[in-house]
């Protein structure tokens, strides 16, 4: 990880939003990027130093997880960092009971989501422009 110690830190929702806004949404109104039960989700970031480089959303429901607005800062992805997230979402989530996760993927990024284990399990679909499909796997 280019020799850049990297921490993974519960974060309050609001810290998520400007870089769910400025990687995933910016050409929408910030509150597009505000979930309806935030308040309900847990929130990690990954912090170089001070700086948050990274953040993901975890929501869970009785034996099902769901993760949201998953989103490094351009020049940090690709160093492993979102890897350090997701396996720490995937802990969490069995540690609070769920017995699978399942996100909204962008196809874009489905050979990552791949890698983990995930699998299309819709049609394709989308949002504005962009073609996703819900992924999962077991817990
Ligand atoms: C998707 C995202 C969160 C992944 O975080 P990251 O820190 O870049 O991921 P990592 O560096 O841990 O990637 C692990 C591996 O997957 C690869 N990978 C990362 N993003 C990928 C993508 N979109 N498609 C295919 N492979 C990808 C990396 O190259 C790396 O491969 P390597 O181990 O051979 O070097 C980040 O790239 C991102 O914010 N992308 C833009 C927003 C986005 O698409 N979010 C997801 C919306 S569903």
């Amino acid at each position: 990880m280019n020799n850049v110690t990297s921490l993974i830190r519960s974060i309050r929702a609001e810290q998520t939003y400007l870089l769910r806004h400025s990687v995933l949404w910016p050409d929408k109104p910030l509150d597009y990027v505000k979930v309806d039960n935030d308040v309900d989700g847990y929130h990690f970031g990954a912090f170089f130093g001070e700086d948050l480089v990274a953040v993901i959303s975890l929501f869970v429901d009785g034996d099902e997880a769901r993760f949201r607005k998953f989103a490094a800062r351009p020049n940090c992805q690709r160093q492993g960092i979102g890897t350090l997230l997701l396996n720490h979402v995937m802990t969490e989530a069995r540690r609070l009971g769920a017995a699978t996760i399942w996100c909204d993927a962008r196809l874009d990024a489905a050979d990552f989501y791949r890698r983990f284990g995930m699998e299309a399990v819709s049609e394709v679909f989308y949002k504005g422009t962009i073609p996703y499909a819900k992924f999962s796997r077991l817990l």
